[in-house]
């Protein structure tokens, strides 16, 4: 697999698989135009993943310039489910992330019933830090996120 830069010719891939029905449940959404304007932001970052030259996935990091050097992976979709993609996509933000930006810190939160995330984010030796409680309003409810982290010294660690 390979974990590329996205750039604005990736937009439109990365809106299909962001308003996918089977991803609306798990993950936020913006418009073309938010997305264009992260490309132009140094604070973000899009990643698509790409296998046998098909892209299969994507994510998006935010605070890339963080005065604390905390790295939010803010979305990750992978669109060709249980094919063991979204490992790969997984191991490959996090060595693209510790490689390439330098953060002490990696995190992210995931929706409470996301089993299948919660899983994958183990597997890949992201460490459980805790829960924000009633932290997501999602259709009208308010529901809790677990958050998992990876600090620097956890990479490498296990790598
Ligand atoms: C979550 C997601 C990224 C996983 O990607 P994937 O390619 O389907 O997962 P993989 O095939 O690489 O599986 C990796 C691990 O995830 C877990 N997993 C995958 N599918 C699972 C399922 N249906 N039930 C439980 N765990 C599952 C397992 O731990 C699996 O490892 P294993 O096969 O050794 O048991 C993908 O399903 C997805 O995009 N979901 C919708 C969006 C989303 O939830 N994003 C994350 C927001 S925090």
């Amino acid at each position: 697999m390979n974990t590329i830069v996205a750039d604005k010719s990736h937009i439109e891939y990365i809106k299909m698989v962001e308003d996918h029905p089977d991803n609306k449940d798990f993950i936020g959404a913006w418009t073309i135009e938010e997305h264009l304007e992260a490309l132009q932001n140094d604070n973000y970052q899009h990643l698509v993943f790409e296998v046998e030259q098909q892209l299969v996935g994507y994510c998006i990091l935010q605070d890339l310039i963080h005065p604390d050097h905390s790295i939010l992976l803010k979305r990750f979709a992978i669109d060709v489910k249980g094919k063991g993609y979204g490992y790969q996509a997984v191991e490959g933000i996090k060595q693209h992330v510790f490689t390439h930006l330098q953060p002490n810190r990696l995190w992210l939160d995931v929706r409470y019933f996301n089993e299948r995330a919660m899983k994958l984010y183990e597997k890949a030796n992201f460490r459980k830090e805790g829960i924000f409680k009633k932290a997501s309003l999602m259709d009208d409810q308010y529901v809790d996120l677990h958050i998992y982290a990876m600090l620097r010294e956890e990479y490498e660690k296990y790598t």
